[in-house]
């Protein structure tokens, strides 16, 4: 029987478009997927979209659209960019589809007919934004992991009981040291479940977009059993047809990200052990992307979009830069100037200038077909070093992507590159062909068949990582499908004598400098026109929230909010459609205060109705803080966050904007409710 390997991406919000964050983790899993059906592996690998929750619901509502609407056009939207971008998902699953919601319901009954499922009420905090239950915060206090304002939630709610799983767990961890990967986030998760766990509140009734619960459709069940038990319901768990489910569950590895590590190594072992259900293998987790020093995230305005570098360098190229530039577990910084160095270094001139020379020497001096070694008189010692490297390569870059680390794995293959590439120069070809002795002929063949044979070997090595590009050199070598090769039996000297080359194209164009410029400016480009839809209007609608706005921007060093929007018409009016798209709301002051070291500023806690969010307002000079505590105000309540003085802030307070430049904030004569919309 064929061995089989199951590996899944975490499913992805679809609050948020897909960027190189959620890219990196994709194309790990697509590399190690890749690897495996090498190793003679039936592998199955998963990836799909998160689409439920208040989170989800919210962003509809701020986008004007029905959640359903906004789910089917971002999920199509990550679909799109996996499928442009090659990768080799087996089957994609969402969250709204029947399968999903059959399956969650079918692990919900089992876990409740366990005896593990009881009805309470929860009176706490909890973070939209992670989808978190917060014990540990008092209201008005901020999410530990995000830093966001956390929201009170008082409603009925079903609990599990995750308490009676703390020893298990601990169990677990301790009995299978790889089951949570690397060091560190085990011994985190450890500490964590050492210190107590609570049950866990499993259901809300406070919203509706989500899978109802059996028996009691008013709740719908906590968004996170419901993401996790995709692992499970994708391979038909619950369904009439579980036949994937008996071959590939236990899942061999859920790669995800290091913040969501106590969803999937707490709360997931937990829901599974309660349902009697087998646990996944290995749970394994990366650090972050971080660009200018900060997580990649929607919220933080500071995300790179795959297709910016599809475009510009291609898919390949942004394979090897994530893998090879970021120890994988640790976080990795992002920035265009290190991508298109690497690219022009390792790819352009290390691997792509060793298989376009070696093979336009074989296509000049041996009419296009590998030449044969020299026997053993004519031999040097420096052949048979690239032979022992190559060898010592192949171990050493197995052993180390079977321990995650990508970049030792693709740093040992690189070796090998420069160590060819040394050696072509040393042993100069060209000059041996021009000299028509039988040895220098001789010598010629076994040097120009020495390094092919390396670049087989690195192409074979690295092909997981680099598909597109090592297909290519594989052809050239005149070997057919790269896929069909066993990375299992790869090994020095299997390159055919006589191995007819296919035609020789250049793989990695050199990249020059307006390579940064045009990626740059089709990220910029790509920022202003969503800026423009979202704060063009707003500005256009609440004019003084210019004095916030424009303060924001001079904190801030970056362009003011109220600057023209391009979308404009020419005459400067903007449709209604415009307009819906800002959402103005009533809200009030609960907490003000001093932001230190910025006379301008107040840091203000504003109640929505249905969340409590914080807003850095330039209003410091004209109102005194205690003077604003209970007051209602208008705000804009779908801008982008933004940091000022190391505060986010959610939002923007409207105002009239005085001569002077000093604000007036906006109000109603008639008492008006909290969370109510301006339209
Ligand atoms: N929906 C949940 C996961 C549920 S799995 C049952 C979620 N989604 S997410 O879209 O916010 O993030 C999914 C994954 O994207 C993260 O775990 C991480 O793997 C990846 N990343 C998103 N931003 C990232 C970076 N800036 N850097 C690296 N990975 C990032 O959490």
């Amino acid at each position: 029987m064929a061995k089989k390997f199951y590996i899944t991406t975490p499913i992805y919000y679809v609050n948020a478009r897909p960027h190189i964050g959620h890219a990196y983790t994709t194309i790990a899993c697509d590399t190690i997927a890749r690897r495996q059906r090498m190793m003679g592996f039936e592998t199955w690998f998963l990836t799909g979209t998160d689409e439920h929750g208040q989170k989800i619901q919210r962003a509809a509502e701020a986008a004007g659209k029905a959640p359903q609407q906004l789910t089917d056009e971002v999920s199509a939207e990550f679909r799109a960019l996996w499928d442009r971008m090659g990768i080799t998902y087996d089957d994609y699953i969402r969250t709204t589809s029947e399968r999903h919601k059959l399956g969650v319901q079918e692990l919900w009954r089992r876990i409740r007919d366990n005896g593990y499922i009881y009805k309470g009420s929860y009176t706490g905090q909890y973070c939209v934004f992670d989808e978190l239950y917060v014990d540990s915060a008092g209201p008005g206090e901020p999410c530990p992991v995000c830093g966001r304002p956390t929201e009170t939630v008082k409603e009925e709610n079903y609990f599990f009981k995750l308490s009676a799983f703390a020893e298990p767990l601990i169990q677990l961890y301790t009995s299978q040291p790889d089951f949570i990967r690397p060091e560190t986030r085990r011994n985190e998760v450890i500490a964590f479940v050492r210190s107590g766990v609570r049950d866990l509140s499993i259901s809300r009734s406070t919203f509706s977009w989500g899978i109802p619960v059996p028996d009691d459709p008013k709740h719908v069940i906590y968004v996170w059993l419901d993401a996790l038990a995709n692992y499970v319901t994708a391979l038909g768990y619950g369904s009439n047809d579980a036949s994937k489910y008996e071959k590939f569950w236990p899942a061999d590895v859920h790669m995800i990200g290091k913040e969501i590590v106590r969803f999937h190594c707490v709360y997931w072992p937990a829901f599974l052990m309660a349902a009697r259900l087998p646990l996944p293998k290995s749970i394994v987790a990366h650090g972050w992307l971080l660009f200018e020093e900060n997580k990649m995230s929607k919220s933080r305005g500071n995300i790179v979009r795959a297709e910016t570098i599809l475009e510009v360098l291609g898919a390949d190229a942004l394979r090897y830069f994530l893998l090879r530039e970021v120890v994988f577990g640790q976080d990795g910084s992002f920035s265009f100037d290190a991508l298109v160095q690497r690219y022009n270094s390792d790819l352009a001139n290390g691997l792509g200038n060793l298989a376009s020379r070696t093979l336009a020497m074989i296509t000049r001096y041996f009419k296009g077909e590998v030449p044969y070694p020299s026997h053993a008189a004519s031999r040097t010692p420096a052949d048979d070093a690239i032979a022992k490297l190559a060898t010592k390569t192949i171990s050493d870059y197995q052993a180390s992507f079977e321990q995650y680390q990508f970049s030792r794995a693709l740093e040992s293959a690189w070796g090998l590159v420069a160590a060819v590439d040394k050696y072509i120069v040393e042993n100069e070809p060209w000059s041996l062909a021009e000299k028509p002795d039988e040895n220098s002929r001789s010598r010629l063949g076994t040097v120009l068949y020495t390094a092919a044979e390396a670049l087989r070997i690195v192409a074979a090595l690295s092909h997981p990582v680099m598909p597109g590009a090592t297909a290519k050199i594989w052809a050239q070598l005149g070997l057919g499908d790269i896929t069909k090769c066993f990375l299992l039996d790869l090994r020095w000297g299997q390159l055919h004598l006589g191995t007819k080359l296919g035609k020789v194209e250049p793989v990695f164009p050199r990249a020059d400098k307006s390579a940064i410029e045009r990626m740059q400016q089709m990220e910029n480009q790509e920022k202003s026109a969503s800026g423009a839809t979202e704060a063009g209007p707003a500005a256009a609608a609440a004019q003084a929230g210019a004095s916030q706005g424009a303060s924001q921007g001079a904190s801030q060093g970056s362009a003011p909010l109220n600057k023209p929007a391009e979308s404009l018409s020419p005459d400067g009016k903007i449709t209604i459609d415009d307009f819906a798209k800002v959402e103005l709301r009533v809200a009030q002051i609960k907490v003000a205060e001093k932001v230190k070291g910025a006379d301008k500023l107040l840091r203000l806690e504003v109640d929505l109705g249905n969340e409590v969010r914080q807003i850095v307002a330039g209003i410091a000079e004209a109102y005194a803080p205690e003077t604003l505590v209970g007051r209602k105000v208008v705000i804009v309540a779908n801008l982008q966050p933004r940091k000022l003085r190391g505060l986010e802030s959610n939002g923007m307070i409207v105002a009239a904007s005085l001569g002077d430049g000093k604000p007036v904030l906006a109000g109603f004569l008639e008492d008006v409710p909290v969370g109510a919309r301006l339209k």
